[in-house]
């Protein structure tokens, strides 16, 4: 077999397996929580990219409050981050819905989420329309070392997702292009 030009449309499945997220956000007095895929690092400072827009009702209270917690679910909690990215907290209270335990953030209004393996708290620093984009900063992580399952979710693009699996070190072979303390 060798490689072959294929449909553009499945470029997204080899490019979207990030870590599949839970970001919340808070306005009004009411918590709320999206599923979110497209994320990206940006540098060894903790800024990062996050694609989200209008259609979603978490956007009016990114733009708003300018903050969010970026939570990790672990693999065991993929169905609820799949239903939770189905409905919106438009039509309801998904903190009660899915029963999720809200912890309370030190650097942000928007809660951290209970059962996560880590929760970046974060601000945002721009917002470019042109590219749906939200450019955040972490200010605040907290992570679970002892979690049970710390397998973190990519999604695929097709609705199918993966769990990580086998860990390779190659930390000799790059060790010049870590950021130092990792
Ligand atoms: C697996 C999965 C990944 C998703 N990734 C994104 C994403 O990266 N960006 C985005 O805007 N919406 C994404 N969504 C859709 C939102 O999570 C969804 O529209 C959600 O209902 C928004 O909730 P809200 O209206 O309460 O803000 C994803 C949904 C699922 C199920």
């Amino acid at each position: 077999m060798s490689l072959r030009e294929t449909r553009i449309e499945k470029a997204l499945l080899y490019l979207e397996p990030g870590p599949l997220a839970l970001v919340t956000t808070s306005e009004g007095g009411k918590d709320n929580v999206m599923t979110i895929s497209w994320t990206m690092p940006l540098d060894f400072d903790g800024h990062f990219a996050m694609a989200t827009g209008p259609w979603n009702y978490s956007f009016k209270a990114l733009k708003k409050t300018r903050e969010c917690a970026v939570c990790i679910p672990p693999a065991s909690m993929l169905e609820t981050a799949a239903k939770i990215g189905s409905v919106s907290g438009a039509d309801c209270d998904k903190f009660a819905l899915f029963g999720l335990n809200a912890i309370a953030s030190k650097t942000i209004s928007a809660p951290c989420i209970e059962g996560c393996i880590a929760c970046i708290e974060s601000k945002v620093v721009k917002y470019m329309p042109s590219a749906g984009i939200f450019v955040l900063k972490a200010t605040r992580l907290i992570s679970d070392s002892r979690a049970p399952d710390k397998r973190i979710i990519h999604a695929r693009g097709d609705g199918t997702f993966t769990a990580d699996g086998q860990t390779f070190n190659f930390r000799k072979i790059i060790k010049d292009k870590l950021p130092p303390g990792l």
